[in-house]
């Protein structure tokens, strides 16, 4: 029979904290809320209060259960509050000795059979449970920001946690209607040893400005689906607790040089900058808590005549190519009122893009995305050709041919002879260095990357790679372009991986790391991911999507140019791809796809 919990304790209403009384007692469990002074309950109590009406206001909530959830929630300063209650979460700042101490005076003001448990996120819960006498009776119970939502919880046994209360927590997190993992006792746990990397880069990213925090941040949710970009959750979790996190994870962690904080954070730490909960992080908040962004000194201007500044008028565009992407893109620029030179290798290849470019119009023209007439017009704007001397006259080229520097270079120079002066090149590389092409021609300014994602028609971001001999027209060109097909155009800088693959294949190579480590299941970690932080599939779902080969092939690149020991291609993914294990395009990857 698995144990009663009716009264619960949580230590702390910060972040974590309120949203954890409100979990609790939405669910119909007494809570004795504990801070450690009078104006911080306050702020406690107005956190869970605002919480709690906004979920009244979206409907989430009926306002009687409201204050029946209210009343379950019994406030005090101090621990001796907690006397009485079957178990304790402590969600206090994450600083190992206050944990300590908190867990030492725990131990000596609770009921002998009480569980103690920490919601920390990345320090020793084994470290933690030895402040008390008894150290079975600890557990590491990780919720997610925000508690009430997100619907994954990390419980976390260390090797002397008593069987039956790992059971027990299991059973009340099921009641709390969350899912749980149960793992033993790391740095970072699941979801923060893949997270906290790829936050940390995103931050080193925007210090070196390598591209600005709205780019970055947009790149993320546009390019992968995520439900906030890097900076933004930073802000939601706290700079300090980020800081804190990313400094224990290093420490615990062997020492990655990729969990050592940037050195900016430390800055914005000190100078409380702190995030929502300060009203000023990465971004500006209406006030202190917040999720409201106010523009500030370094909100760009989002009007159309700010996109145009400088850019040059572009009506005709040549695509070079006859791949997935040549053909997407065509697709594109013709729907968005371009008139398109198509040029391939061949008539037989300009046929059979045709015929994919028709076929996909046809598909928007049945689900109703598109008129028969705006079809036939978009076909009409299309001209196809097998030869690069067609492209004299157009404003804009986008190359998509093969993914191999000694094509694309002499492609380049032959399109630096054939076309007119002012026009601006692009090449949608994934993978090699823009100025490499650029530097093929007489012309560098001119030529950006223009980094589309598969399909092209239907993915809304374009990163637009800037090189060191880019000029501003040629960026603000290729960013007006962006704007007038509808999609949102990045700029970055022009290394591996640009902003979207920099920061996103490291993470999957993390999680197949985790995976050979043998710390938990393909499963398991796809759940984390998901439910934990709102990710549209888990990383080896997302591998199997992708290839097993290509991702390889990016990580590899990202390996060679950056030299970061934590780049190195998790040997289990090298073994996949010996093996031919190459995802859904073999039937097998991470998963067996046979039977679907
Ligand atoms: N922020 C996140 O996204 C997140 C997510 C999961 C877990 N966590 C973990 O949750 C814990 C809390 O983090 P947070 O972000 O909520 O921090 P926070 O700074 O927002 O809140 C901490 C709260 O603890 C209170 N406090 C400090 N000393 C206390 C004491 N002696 N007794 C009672 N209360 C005390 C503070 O007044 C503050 O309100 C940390 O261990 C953190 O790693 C954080």
């Amino acid at each position: 029979m698995a144990r009663e919990f009716s009264t619960v304790g949580v230590v702390g209403l910060g972040t974590m904290g309120a949203g954890i009384v409100e979990v609790f007692a939405r669910n119909g469990i007494d809570v004795v809320a504990v801070e450690i002074s009078e104006p911080a309950l306050e702020r406690g109590r107005a956190t869970l209060k605002g919480s709690t009406d906004r979920a009244v206001a979206k409907g989430k909530l009926a306002e009687a259960d409201r204050d029946a959830l209210h009343e379950r929630v019994h406030f005090a300063v101090g621990l001796d509050a907690l006397h009485s209650v079957d178990l304790v979460i402590e969600a206090v700042p994450e600083h190992l000795d206050l944990k300590q101490r908190i867990f030492a005076e725990l131990d000596r003001v609770c009921r002998p059979e009480t569980i103690l448990a920490t919601n920390t996120s990345s320090l020793s819960v084994t470290e933690i449970s030895v402040a008390t006498s008894r150290p079975n009776q600890v557990i590491g119970i990780h919720f997610f920001n925000p508690a009430p939502v997100m619907k994954l919880v990390e419980v976390v046994r260390t090797v002397v946690t008593a069987p039956e209360v790992v059971a027990d927590v299991e059973a009340l997190c099921a009641r709390l209607g969350k899912v749980d993992v149960t793992i033993n006792d790391r740095a970072g746990f699941i979801a923060n040893a893949l997270l906290f990397g790829y936050l940390n880069h995103a931050v080193s990213m925007f210090e070196s400005h390598y591209a600005t925090r709205e780019d970055i941040d947009a790149a993320m949710k546009l390019g992968c689906g995520l439900p906030m970009g890097p900076l933004a959750l930073m802000d939601l979790i706290g700079l300090d607790t980020a800081y804190e996190i990313l400094d224990t994870m290093y420490r615990r962690g062997g020492r990655d040089r990729r969990h050592a904080p940037v050195p900016l954070l430390k800055q914005m730490v000190t100078a409380g900058l702190l995030g929502r909960k300060s009203g000023r992080g990465f971004y500006t908040y209406e006030r202190p808590g917040s999720p409201v962004v106010v523009p500030d000194e370094a909100t760009p201007l989002a009007t159309e005549s700010a996109l145009a500044d400088g850019a040059r008028a572009i009506a005709k565009v040549g695509v070079v190519g006859s791949g997935t992407m040549a053909t997407g893109i065509i697709e594109v620029f013709a729907k968005a009122g371009y008139e398109v030179v198509s040029v391939t290798r061949g008539m037989e290849k300009s046929a059979k893009v045709c015929e994919a470019v028709k076929t996909s119009l046809n598909k928007g023209v049945v689900r109703g995305k598109l008129t028969e007439a705006d079809r036939d017009a978009a076909l009409g704007r299309i001209s196809w050709s097998a030869t690069l001397d067609h492209l004299a006259d157009v404003d804009l080229v986008v190359e998509a041919v093969v993914e191999e520097l000694s094509v694309k270079k002499a492609l380049f120079a032959s399109l630096d002879e054939i076309c007119k002066p002012g026009v601006v090149l692009a090449t949608t590389t994934s993978s090699l260095p823009v100025i490499d092409v650029a530097m093929a021609t007489q012309r560098p300014a001119d030529v950006v990357g223009l980094h589309f994602f598969n399909p092209a028609p239907v993915m809304p971001l374009v990163e637009v790679v800037r090189t060191i001999r880019t000029s501003p027209e040629a960026t603000a060109t290729a960013r007006a372009v962006c704007a007038a097909l509808g999609k949102t155009g990045v700029v970055c800088g022009d290394r591996s991986g640009f902003i979207v693959n920099a920061l996103l294949f490291p993470y999957l190579n993390d999680a197949v790391k985790m995976l050979e480590a043998s710390y938990s299941t393909a499963d398991d970690i796809d759940h984390a991911m998901k439910l934990g932080c709102g990710y549209p599939m888990g990383p080896f779902e997302l591998l199997d999507v992708v290839g097993l080969d290509v991702s390889l092939a990016i990580q590899r690149e990202l390996y060679l140019e950056l030299r970061e020991p934590g780049f190195a291609p998790a040997p289990l993914l090298e073994h996949l791809v010996t093996a031919g294990y190459l995802g859904r395009k073999t039937r097998r990857g991470f998963r067996d796809h046979s039977h679907r």
